[in-house]
């Protein structure tokens, strides 16, 4: 875990001739029509344009010529669970982030009351054919479907089927 930071907070104060609205804007999504970037950044002169996700968990970050990401840091909560490992704080700042929205994202304000329990969840990942060289894919070639299917060569159970779905098999879930 990464130790606590003992730097200061940078607290600095301008006057700006606009609403707080505007101010927040031009404070993160218009960040890099201000911000020094050929001084002020990992890549100086390499370094093309910057970034700041106004969100929870968004990602303030510069980009260079070849592409290349530099991290400067994440938007975060006061209480981020994976910083403090508390689920009780990291519950209380999302409630108090809800309640700050206008619209706020799954149907409204999300209001805690200090008592948290888990649910048994069950995650469904798919199965993607990425393969390079594309000629060496299964299923790509001669035997087609029958890389996989029709042919013993997938152990249909354990990936949860009561057997090959092209065979009738169906999906188990725990
Ligand atoms: C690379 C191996 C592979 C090849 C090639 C392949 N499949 Fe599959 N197929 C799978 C696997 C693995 C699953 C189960 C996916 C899962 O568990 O989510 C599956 C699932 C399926 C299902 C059930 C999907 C569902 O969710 O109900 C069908 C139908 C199917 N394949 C048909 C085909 C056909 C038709 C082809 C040829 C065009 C083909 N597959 C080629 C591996 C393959």
């Amino acid at each position: 875990m990464k130790a606590d930071s003992t730097i200061e907070p940078v607290r600095k104060s301008v006057e700006l001739a606009c609403g707080p609205a505007d101010a927040f804007r031009l404070f993160t999504d218009d960040i890099d029509s201000w911000w020094p970037l050929a001084t002020h950044s990992v890549g100086e002169a390499d370094a093309v344009a910057c970034f700041f996700e106004a969100r929870d968990g968004g990602r303030i970050y510069e980009t260079c010529k070849d592409g290349t990401i530099h991290l400067w840091g994440t938007v975060t909560g006061t209480n981020p669970y994976w910083a403090k490992f508390d689920w009780n704080l990291a519950l209380q700042d999302g409630s108090a982030y809800s309640r700050t929205l206008s619209t706020a994202p799954y149907g409204g304000p999300q209001y805690y009351n200090d008592t948290y329990e888990f649910a048994d969840t069950v995650m469904l990942l798919k199965v993607d054919h990425e393969v390079a060289p594309k000629e060496m894919a299964y299923g790509r070639t001669n035997n087609g479907c029958a890389d996989c299917h029709f042919s013993g060569q997938i152990d249909w159970s354990a990936l949860g089927w009561t057997g090959d779905p092209t065979q009738g098999g169906t999906q188990t879930l725990p």
